[in-house]
């Protein structure tokens, strides 16, 4: 199963995908959690795009697409994967259409995680992060079980760079205007589904769960 989780920043998508692939027994493909990777072992890649990701901008799509398509080359990609975070923009997305079509294959779903903006700067600022192993926490809803410590790995946990407010803000006009033009795109092709992120994440998850049967 191909699907490709939409929706603007902290909108959820990380948290349902997570979930999804663990579930469905597919790999989590996020190019955030890669880009933050590779910043933290201070890469080329890494610092080329930590320059865009700072100012709440995308990191240009030459450099993206590559990644992205070297991951779903990998072995564990073959019975499918969940997309979090790409495509981002309708190059991005032709792209990897091109490619799965290549293969003889098609993107089954592409979920749309829909929350409004106002709801998105609240839950950006309470969110913490282990770069290590890129699990999310968030101080009121998903505490971890020792502050600032990541449950799963020991790691220290941090307020990302990206998520100060004023880069919240810069996210989310970039959000409108580069990526929500993909709800149409998928809508088009038959294949969008909406889900409204801002129940309860549990909800959030079985209204998924309910389309992916
Ligand atoms: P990326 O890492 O993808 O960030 P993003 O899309 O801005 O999304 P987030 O990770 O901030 O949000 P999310 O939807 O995953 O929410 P989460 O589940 O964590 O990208 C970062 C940057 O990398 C981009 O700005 C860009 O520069 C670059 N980049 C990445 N991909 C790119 C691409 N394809 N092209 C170009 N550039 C690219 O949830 C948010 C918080 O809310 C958490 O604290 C969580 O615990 C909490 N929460 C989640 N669900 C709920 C719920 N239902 N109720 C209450 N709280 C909830
Ligand atoms: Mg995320």
């Amino acid at each position: 199963m191909k699907i490709i989780m939409l929706g603007a920043p902290g909108a959820g998508k990380g948290t349902q995908a997570k979930m999804l692939a663990e579930k469905y027994g597919i790999p989590h493909v996020s190019t955030g959690d890669i880009f933050r990777a590779n910043i933290k072992e201070q890469t080329e890649l890494g610092m080329e795009a930590k320059k865009y990701m700072d100012q709440g901008l995308l990191v240009p799509d030459e450099l993206t697409v590559k990644i992205l398509l070297d991951r779903v080359a990998k072995d564990d990609c073959k019975n499918g994967y969940v997309l979090d975070g790409f495509p981002r923009t309708i190059p991005q997305a032709e792209v990897l259409d091109k490619a799965v079509a290549e293969l003889g294959e098609s993107i089954d779903y592409a979920i749309n995680v829909d929350v409004k903006d106002e709801n998105i700067i609240r839950r950006m600022s309470g969110r913490r992060a282990c770069l290590k192993c890129g699990a999310t926490y968030h101080i009121e809803h998903i505490p971890p079980k020792q502050e600032g410590i990541c449950d799963k790995c020991g790691s220290e946990l941090v307020l990302r760079d990206d998520d100060k407010p004023e880069t919240v803000e810069k996210r989310l006009k970039v959000y409108h205007e580069q990526t929500q033009p993909l709800i149409d795109f998928y809508s088009k092709k038959g294949i969008l589904k909406e889900v409204d992120g801002s129940q309860d994440m549990k909800d959030v998850f079985a209204a998924i769960v309910a389309i992916l049967g």
